[in-house]
């Protein structure tokens, strides 16, 4: 089976939550907890937090990452935060073209392109988010969305630098409502981007490429979604915040 190749990521979004000390002690909570894990694990914090997250996790197993940096090197963009500045303070990861960007933050498809070539230049990994809202699940569309998303998103990567990309699929109907897609939904979708990949880069990279599935993923359903062929970890929101419940899914990862 190509899943046993891959390896699986479990990546907390914390979004805009935590202050440096809660942020410290969630990181010592959730350290001896995942320090045997037999899979990525991921914690993407506030641009605040980076700095307490990168000392906490020290010697740790656990990697750091942010939740979306600029396109641009460096300039007259009040408010941005540049690949590089992340990159410079021995970030890894960063999360970008999250639906809650696209929703409240006007991104395009062509700035998470732009985005994603600023942090692979930058030396980052990129967790590039990909999903389609409800109403595009109910025109049958979901396959279209999510194909032109990653398309878009990859433009300009090479096969070399796709080996720095992790692709999460996060349908918008799931994100922070409890209402889960299915084990099958979330294979079925991902396996569809598998392909769409297999079809820039060759079957290769594609059956080599982790890619997770995020929305409601919680303690409780971790394991069936995990099990999925398709499905090789997750980018975890709200269960992210509980040490133990991370830890439940980086467990079941583990498997
Ligand atoms: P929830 O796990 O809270 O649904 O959030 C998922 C998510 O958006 C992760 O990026």
């Amino acid at each position: 089976m190509n899943k046993a190749k891959r390896q699986a990521v479990i990546a907390g979004n914390w979004k805009m939550n935590k202050t440096r000390p809660e942020a410290k002690a969630l990181i010592e909570q959730i350290k001896p907890l995942v320090k045997d894990a037999d899979c990525g694990v991921v914690v993407c914090v506030p641009y605040t937090n980076l700095e307490t997250a990168l000392e906490a996790t020290k010697g740790s197993n656990i990697k750091v990452g942010a939740e979306n940096c600029h396109w641009a090197k460096s300039g007259a963009f009040t408010g941005e935060i540049s690949a590089d500045m992340l990159a410079e303070m021995g970030v890894e990861y960063v999360v970008i073209g999250h639906s809650e960007r696209r929703q409240y933050f006007g991104e395009t498809d062509k700035t998470v392109n732009q985005r994603v070539r600023a942090a692979l230049d930058a030396g980052l990994k990129v967790i590039l988010c990909v999903g389609e809202l409800l109403e595009q699940r109910e025109q049958g569309i979901t396959e279209e969305v999510c194909g032109m998303q990653t398309k878009v998103a990859l433009c300009g990567v090479s096969k070399e630098e796709l080996s720095h990309i992790i692709i999460a699929y996060e349908p918008v109907w799931a994100i922070g409502t409890g209402k889960t897609a299915t084990a099958e939904q979330a294979d079925e979708v991902n396996g569809f981007i598998r392909s769409v990949v297999a079809g820039l880069y060759g079957e290769d990279a594609a059956q080599a490429l982790t890619i997770q599935y995020g929305g409601s993923m919680n303690a409780k359903n971790a394991e069936e979604l995990l099990s999925k062929e398709h499905v090789d970890g997750g980018l975890i929101g709200g269960a992210s915040l509980k040490a133990e419940d991370f830890s439940i899914i980086v467990k079941a990862a583990s498997k």
